[in-house]
């Protein structure tokens, strides 16, 4: 990443507003700023060519005020928060190239008359200039004439403040904070799979726990064998670094909580109600799932397919096959920066999927960790492995009271639904709207699909519990059955009573194979700003 962003107040070299397409003459809100700027505004709204298309950016230089003028089009305003949102990331594009170092962005006036909630435009436009601010350039080398020009013609800006209306600012900083840890995702996403190995996400995960405050184990190769965690260390068997799984864990203290937006404190009192009905002799409330939230997410570093290997068009790419993983990496370390209330446990299980003597192949049969055995049918779908000895363990060792996960599971998916949506299966009402609460508010759109009991013969074997890989249909729907032998309440498998389980697959929505409004070619941290919505708005 290229610079650090600060939602601050200070004199700006230069000012950004928004507008809409229809708007035709200057917004009221924005006359004193137009005086302040020489009328600028008024003169560009007069041009016959001026356009304010969806995330277009025209830059003009008053005579007067600011050195720099930026104004960006919102389109015709429906979808406004992702409007928003995508004109606040086109903005620090275009500022990435100039020498601004600071920028007052000013919203509000474009939007009279239209209903909308400081809070939630607010955190848009911290989520939008954050996420436009990516940039992967680590592995830029010496002929790059990008890198060139920005290393030796100009002084490099590594700090863009920018100020924010006052009813926005808490917000917008909430959504920079939130994002940046989205851009960690993208960051490590985007690591290829020679540097990216097991290995040195362990690693990282470890130092990133220590700096924000995480409780981090390690289970390593060794270990996992002990624990009977046959998915995972078959998968893994055959990789340049062996298999591990990542378990961080937060416990946020109602004291410490960082309070930031009036949302927030809202629910801030309903905590301390919730404390209150603990110490009387009431008993607590949602005494029966009383466990933290686990969130998992599938990282394989490299995805091969195996011996059952991928045809070269679908391998390359692979190296994002550990989105959801990093995922729950980057949305574990928000949780803890924003210290969040709550008990939140992140498993990611890591692991190469890599051909060698060691390598695991079709039809061997292994055993997880809850003792359900499966035939490998297919030694590419390894995600379903990997995920459900993380499943297990967790369910078991933590006993949580709903259970999130993520992974780049199904191409299947990426046909079904493309790549602006995951597809999302949800065994509960409650964490069901609680997600696509989140999502609808994040712009993470999530799409619901089936998954009965009807579904679960799929993954029936002949001479194991279950296959790997099945029949050629519903390839995102087997995925889903799969996983779901490995959710159960309390981590008891014999009673199989249900947990709220939702099963996120993201193989369209994890990285962008083109420019999209948002996002550019490359990944997108897909649902770390969701489950962080998501786990700050739980009761
Ligand atoms: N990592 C892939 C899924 C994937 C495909 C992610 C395309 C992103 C883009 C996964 O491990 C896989 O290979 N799935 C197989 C499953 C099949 C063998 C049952 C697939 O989708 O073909
Ligand atoms: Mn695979
Ligand atoms: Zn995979």
């Amino acid at each position: 990443m290229y610079r650090s962003i600060r939602i601050a107040s200070r004199k700006a070299d230069a000012v950004a507003i928004v507008l809409l397409d229809s708007q035709k003459t200057v917004p009221a809100g924005y006359a004193g700023l137009d005086r302040e700027l020489g009328g600028a505004i008024t003169e560009a709204l007069k041009r016959p060519e001026f356009a304010a298309k969806l995330g277009s950016v025209t830059t003009l230089y008053p005579a007067k005020g600011a050195a720099r003028l930026f104004i960006v089009g919102l389109g015709d305003g429906k979808q406004l928060t992702q409007a928003v949102r995508i004109a606040a990331s086109k903005l620090v594009c275009s500022t990435f190239n100039s020498r601004v170092e600071s920028l007052r962005f000013v919203v509000t006036p474009a939007l009279e008359g239209k209903s909308f909630d400081n809070e939630v435009i607010g955190s848009a436009i911290g989520e939008g200039l954050v996420l436009g601010n990516f940039e992967f350039d680590a592995f830029k080398g010496t002929v790059n004439a990008k890198k060139k020009a920005k290393d030796k013609n100009k002084p490099r800006v590594d700090d863009l403040s920018v100020e924010i209306e006052a009813p926005l600012r808490d917000a917008a900083d909430q959504g920079r904070l939130v994002s940046e840890s989205a851009n960690m995702a993208r960051t490590l996403s985007a690591t290829p799979p020679n540097v990216a190995n097991p290995k040195y996400l362990v690693e990282y995960a470890k130092k990133m726990a220590k700096e924000v405050g995480l409780k981090c184990n390690i289970i390593d190769y060794e270990a996992a064998k002990k624990l009977g965690m046959g998915g995972l260390v078959s998968v893994g068997a055959g990789g340049s670094e062996k298999p591990a799984m990542i378990c961080l864990e937060w416990k946020g203290k109602s004291s410490e909580f960082r309070v930031r937006s009036s949302e927030l404190k809202r629910k801030a009192a309903g905590l301390n109600s919730e404390l209150r009905n603990e110490n009387s002799e009431l008993g607590t409330p949602n005494s029966e799932l009383s466990g933290p939230i686990l969130l998992v997410g599938k990282a394989i570093t490299f995805d091969t397919g195996g011996y059952s290997i991928k045809p070269m068009p679908s391998m390359c790419g692979m190296k994002y096959d550990k989105s959801g993983g990093m995922t729950v990496l980057a949305a574990m370390h928000a949780i803890a920066k924003l210290k969040l209330p709550g008990h939140v446990v992140g498993l990611v299980p890591t692991a190469e999927n890599m051909i060698d003597e060691d390598a695991y192949r079709p039809n061997d049969i292994i055993t997880f960790f809850n003792g359900v055995t499966c035939e490998i049918t297919n030694t590419d779908a390894e995600g379903r492995l990997i995920l459900a000895d993380a499943l297990a363990y967790g369910c078991k060792t933590y006993k949580p009271r709903a259970v999130i996960d993520l992974a780049t599971l199904t191409g299947a998916v990426v046909i079904a639904l493309g790549n602006q949506c995951a597809g999302a299966f949800v065994n509960d009402d409650d964490l069901h709207r609680r997600l696509f609460d989140a999502a609808e508010r994040t712009g993470e759109r999530l799409w619901h699909l089936p998954l009965w009991e009807e579904h679960k013969d799929y993954m029936k074997g002949h001479h194991s519990d279950l296959v790997n890989s099945g029949i050629r249909e519903a390839g995102s729907i087997q995925g889903a059955a799969f996983l779901s032998y490995f959710v159960a309440r309390d981590g008891d498998f014999e009673k199989n009573e249900k947990v709220p389980w939702a099963h996120l697959d993201i193989a369209g929505t994890a990285d962008m194979d083109r420019d999209t409004p948002l996002f550019p070619k490359g990944p997108t941290g897909f649902g770390v700003r969701l489950l962080v919505r998501a786990v700050e708005m739980w009761d």
